[in-house]
């Protein structure tokens, strides 16, 4: 089923939640790939329906262009989640059924997980991602939603959301889904050739490169080395950070007792990918 009003979509899940069937949410920009179908599949497993919205967010581009060139197939995305065995139901809405007539931001303060890397990188996009999940959680009410680990600080960003609101949602990260190179799969990654594709895989790399180091060098030295690897790449790399996962503040010398994720973002052939890693 697909619904692109507010009204449908809001009817029929009243009615499945009559029958005490639990709503999960999988919120996706579309052009889907093997990445979501693993969240719809984890999303299948822990809940008898799946909503998955498909919605080009506009409010979390910092960059026209980036909006512009976001891949837009959303036949090819229904019948891929036809195919699968999971009971879903596809929301596709307009930015009107989303944002009334008022295409803002909502201005909360998610405090350092959001300060650096991303956040610091893509001014602005944090706040559209928080919006938009609050009004898509306002709209559908899942029991759960699903998000990948790939956008780590987005799911950090989406835990805090639910406490500050109070919306009674469950929200569950669920692990990266990576191509056999290692590369995580984006649906960016669709805009890269397969000369490409091969040269991203230096991304997963430096983050493996990274993980073998960690405890043998200080910090400093590691960022020196990947940025070592990259010099001799046509991917180019934008940071990398090591941080612990409470703060999220990037650190030069580990912080005692706490788990560390290392954070990459690079351009290849002009196109942003990015990816991170637990490290301890
Ligand atoms: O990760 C994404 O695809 C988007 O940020 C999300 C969560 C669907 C919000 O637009």
């Amino acid at each position: 089923m697909v619904y692109s009003t507010n009204d449908a979509l809001q009817q029929e899940i009243k009615q499945q939640k009559g029958k005490s069937k639990t709503i999960g949410l999988v919120p996706t920009m579309g052009a889907l790939h093997q990445g979501h179908i693993d969240l719809i599949t984890d999303a299948g497993a822990k809940c008898d329906i799946v909503v998955i919205s498909i919605f080009v967010n506009p409010t979390q581009f910092n960059d026209a262009s980036d909006l512009e060139n976001y891949p837009r197939e959303v036949d090819q995305d229904i019948e891929m989640i036809n195919r699968l065995h999971v009971d879903t139901i596809v929301y596709t809405p307009s930015v009107k059924a989303i944002y009334g007539d008022a295409v803002e931001t909502i201005d909360y303060d998610f405090g350092s997980i959001i300060q650096y890397m991303e956040g610091q990188y893509r001014q602005g996009h944090f706040g559209g991602v928080a919006t938009v999940i609050k009004h898509l959680f306002d709209i559908v009410k899942p029991h759960k939603a699903f998000f990948g680990e790939k956008d780590y600080q987005q799911l950090r960003l989406i835990q805090q959301l639910v406490k500050k609101t109070g919306q009674p949602v469950e929200v569950i990260g669920c692990a990266t889904s990576r191509e056999e190179s290692g590369l995580a799969r984006s649906s960016r990654n669709k805009r890269l050739n397969a000369d490409q594709l091969q040269q991203a895989a230096i991304i997963p790399k430096a983050l493996e490169l990274a993980r073998s180091l960690f405890h043998q060098q200080p910090i400093p030295k590691i960022k020196q080395d990947i940025e070592s690897l990259f010099a001799d790449s046509p991917v180019e790399l934008e940071y990398f950070e090591i941080a612990p996962i409470t703060d999220l503040i990037p650190v030069n010398e580990a912080v005692e007792g706490e788990d560390h994720r290392a954070f990459i973002a690079a351009f290849v052939n002009g196109v942003r990918l990015i990816d991170n890693w637990l490290l301890d």
